[in-house]
């Protein structure tokens, strides 16, 4: 029987953000932040360093409260949730940092996050224990992603062998294998070769037009935004500077300055 109550169908995601923010002792991260991102589309985050993105990337997946505002996924209000309620609500992040286990194998990096997800209620998994005894195994369930992401002739060898763009892209894989409907990306290619940017961006683009993901994106790279996003925020000194169009906010004069004035004259 497939239907709407089936599990493994995941729901589009939008995010709104409505007037967070949040302050760490007297120094102001975040202060009336409204966002949308919307379903199947690229939402861009740029500013410069410090400027509040990481931060809030944060407060949506449940790593800080806000002082005041709203997180809400598809119209429920998220705030405060913690960080594993809010990932069953099919939320997934790739975090600045990458983070894989080096001593496992590629392979189990990803099979570890089939046994820790906890998304289903008992009786939805009881319900669902026969289709998924039917179902391939986690082994290769983690090849399919690992073919995804073109790490499949890899999967036996420890995860902390990987060069670093590798990395990335397992942790990639690992977070998409948990079937997110919602994407916050912090910095997916910081770091990256160029071929490996090219690859992951290439890969974004795959998971927007075949799953439908809403993707928050954090970049500094802007030929990157400039492949991906179909909106974006230009967040300054906590807030939202500038909102829309990659041609309304990349060509903005007073974004132009103040983000090449700065981040270190980068081109935009
Ligand atoms: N836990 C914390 N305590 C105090 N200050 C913090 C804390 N977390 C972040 N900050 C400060 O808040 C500001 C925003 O940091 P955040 O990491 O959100 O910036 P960002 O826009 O992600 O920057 P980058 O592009 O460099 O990653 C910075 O000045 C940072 O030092
Ligand atoms: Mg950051």
């Amino acid at each position: 029987m497939q239907s709407n109550s089936d599990p493994r169908i995941i729901q589009p995601v939008e995010l709104r953000v409505e007037n967070v923010a949040k302050s760490f002792g007297s120094f102001v991260a975040l202060q009336n932040v409204n966002l949308t991102c919307k379903v199947g589309r690229v939402t861009a985050l740029v500013g410069p360093n410090g400027a509040g993105k990481t931060t809030l990337f944060h407060v949506i997946g449940g790593n800080l409260a806000p002082d005041s505002g709203k997180v809400f996924l598809n119209g429920a209000d998220i705030t405060g949730l913690p960080p594993y309620k809010i990932a069953r609500r099919h939320v997934g992040r790739l975090f600045q940092d990458v983070r894989v286990f080096p001593a496992l194998s590629v392979a189990e990096n990803i099979e570890v996050a089939f046994l820790h997800r906890s998304d289903y209620s008992l009786a939805t998994t009881l319900a669902w224990w026969r289709a998924e005894a039917r179902e391939k195994d986690r082994r290769e369930r983690a090849m399919k992603w690992l073919e995804f992401v073109g790490l499949a002739d890899k999967a036996d060898e420890p995860a902390g062998e990987l060069s670093y763009g590798q990395q990335k892209l397992l942790a990639l894989a690992r977070i998409v294998a948990l079937r997110p409907a919602l994407l916050l990306l912090d910095e997916p290619t910081a770091a990256l070769s160029p071929a490996m940017t090219k690859k992951m961006v290439e890969l974004i683009k795959q998971l927007v037009a075949e799953q439908k993901l809403t993707i928050a994106l954090i970049e500094h790279n802007m030929g990157v935004v400039r492949d991906l996003a179909d909106y974006i925020y230009f967040l300054h000194e906590g807030s939202v500077h500038t909102h829309g169009t990659q041609k309304e906010v990349l060509e903005n004069p007073a974004v132009r300055e103040l983000y090449m004035g700065l981040s270190g004259g980068m081109a935009i």
